[in-house]
């Protein structure tokens, strides 16, 4: 399939990182989120990631947090077969493809028209699958989704791209919209989003990052009511890191215990509404 790509802004650029990262983890020896259709893409774009120095930690953290935002989707769904998914700025991952996703559920895939355009391309169409092209600060674009339904609300890699007063009114946007639901994103604390201004895997995208960082999940409650954590997803305590290369590993589980150590990387936070 030969497939000219437009070219992207640098804010859409930033779907590179992740897509290679979850790539290079399925051709890893011990893959940690195993998606083949990411390696596909990657291989079928022939996409040159050697520019974007993707190092060993970046890989590991990508598809881990991946993969427990895979998770909650996927309880949500067991437990609300009916629900409306969001993937929020969805780049050209694979989410759909690598769940199980009931036939009664809808999902929505946003993100800028540029890269909907492309994904629609490149990502078999499914019939309960939507596309939607918006800039998710924008008001308008929720007014395509079923209202009345419960909803689970997944974000990898967009939130660093918002200021705070956008976050909090695009999460007010959402919470008004459903009657219910949950939200799980991957997360930065005021240290993490230095550490990403400075560190080489994503030094690309730092001049891009408008998040101010967040070191106390609670205070997200503040911004509606409604809202509840649910969980802070530290990596490090995760099970997987077992299967971790053994240098990575050791270091895991030696920063697993000071919380801000573990938050240096990018950690994931649940809440529901
Ligand atoms: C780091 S990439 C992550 C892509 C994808 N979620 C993944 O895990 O591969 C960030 C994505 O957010 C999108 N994005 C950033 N700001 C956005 C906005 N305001 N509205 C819609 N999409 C946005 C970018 O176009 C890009 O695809």
């Amino acid at each position: 399939m030969t497939i000219t790509l437009p070219t992207f802004t640098p804010l859409e650029d930033s779907l590179w990182l992740t897509l290679c990262g979850r790539a290079l983890d399925n051709r890893s020896a011990h893959p940690i989120l195993g998606d083949a259709m990411s390696d596909q893409i990657v291989r079928t774009l022939d996409y040159d990631y050697g520019r974007l120095n993707i190092d060993t930690n970046f890989r590991l953290s990508v598809a881990l947090r991946a993969k427990k935002l895979d998770q909650v989707v996927a309880d949500f769904l067991v437990r609300h077969p009916d629900a409306v998914v969001l993937d929020l700025g969805v780049g050209l991952d694979t989410r759909h493809a690598r769940l199980t996703v009931p036939a009664t559920a809808d999902w929505y895939d946003v993100d800028f028209p540029a890269v909907v355009a492309v994904r629609e391309r490149l990502i078999p169409a499914h019939p309960r699958r939507h596309a939607i092209s918006a800039d998710v600060r924008d008001s308008d674009w929720l007014d395509a989704v079923p209202t009345g339904r419960p909803a689970v609300i997944v974000a990898d890699g967009l939130m660093g791209f918002l200021s705070e007063d956008e976050m909090a009114s695009l999460w007010n946007r959402l919470i008004n919209h459903f009657p219910s639901g949950e939200l799980v994103f991957n997360a930065y604390t005021r240290f993490a989003v230095w550490v990403a201004r400075h560190a080489r895997g994503t030094k690309s995208v730092a001049g891009l990052m408008k998040f101010p960082g967040m070191d106390d999940p609670r205070d997200a409650e503040g911004w509606n009511p409604k809202l509840h954590l649910v969980r802070e997803i530290v990596l490090s305590k995760e099970p997987e890191v077992a299967e971790f290369p053994p240098g990575w590993r050791l270091f895991q589980r030696l920063i697993s215990h000071s919380t801000t150590l573990s938050r240096m990387a990018s950690f994931v936070l649940h809440y529901r509404f």
